[in-house]
C-alpha cells in the first residue's frame, strides 16, 4: 500500500504541475484544429528565434564567423514560414505582419552581411535592431 501512495503522490504532483504548464500554453485557443496547429509552428518558431538570436549575439562576442552564419541561417530558413504565419493579435492585418517580418529579415542579413566582412562591432549594433525588429512585431501583434 505504500507504494501505491507514493504512486498517488506523484501522479497527483504530475497533474498539478506539469499540466497546468501544458494547458496554458496550449489548452486555451478555443479555435482548435488548424489555429492550433499553426500556433504551435509559430511557438516553436519564435524558440528558434530566442535561442538563434542569443546564439548569434555569442557568436559576434567571439569573432566566429561561422558560427554567426549558421545561427543567422537558421533564423531566415524560417522567416519565409514566418510571414505565412498568422498572429492572435490583429490578425487581420496581414501586410503589416509580412513588412515587419521582411524589415526583420532585412536586420538579419545586413547583420551577418557586416559579420562576413569582420565588422563585429558593426554586427553587434545590427544585432541591435534585430532585437528591436522583434520587439516592433511583437508590440503590435503579440503584447
Ligand atoms: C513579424 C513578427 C515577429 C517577429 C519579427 C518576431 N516575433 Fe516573436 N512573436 C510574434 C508573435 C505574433 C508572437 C505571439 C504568438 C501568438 O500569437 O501566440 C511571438 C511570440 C514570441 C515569444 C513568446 C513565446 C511564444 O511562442 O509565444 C518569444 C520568446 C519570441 N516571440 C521571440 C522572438 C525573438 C527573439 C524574435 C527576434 C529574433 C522574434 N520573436 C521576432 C511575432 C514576431
Amino acid at each position: 500500500m505504500r507504494i501505491l501512495a507514493s504512486i498517488a503522490v506523484v501522479l497527483t504532483a504530475w497533474l498539478l504541475l506539469i499540466n497546468p504548464i501544458e494547458a496554458s500554453a496550449h489548452g486555451n485557443d478555443p479555435r482548435g484544429g488548424r489555429a492550433d496547429e499553426q500556433m504551435k509552428k509559430l511557438h516553436a518558431m519564435m524558440l528558434v528565434f530566442s535561442v538563434a538570436s542569443a546564439e548569434l549575439g555569442a557568436a559576434l562576442e567571439k569573432g566566429d564567423v561561422v558560427a554567426a552564419k549558421a545561427q543567422a541561417d537558421k533564423i531566415l530558413a524560417a522567416v519565409p514560414d514566418l510571414k505565412k504565419s498568422k498572429p492572435h493579435k490583429n490578425s487581420k492585418q496581414r501586410k503589416k505582419f509580412v513588412e515587419l517580418a521582411t524589415s526583420f529579415e532585412k536586420t538579419v542579413n545586413f547583420t551577418v552581411d557586416l559579420a562576413k566582412k569582420d565588422d563585429f562591432s558593426g554586427a553587434k549594433a545590427a544585432l541591435k535592431k534585430v532585437e528591436e525588429a522583434c520587439a516592433a512585431c511583437h508590440a503590435k501583434f503579440r503584447d
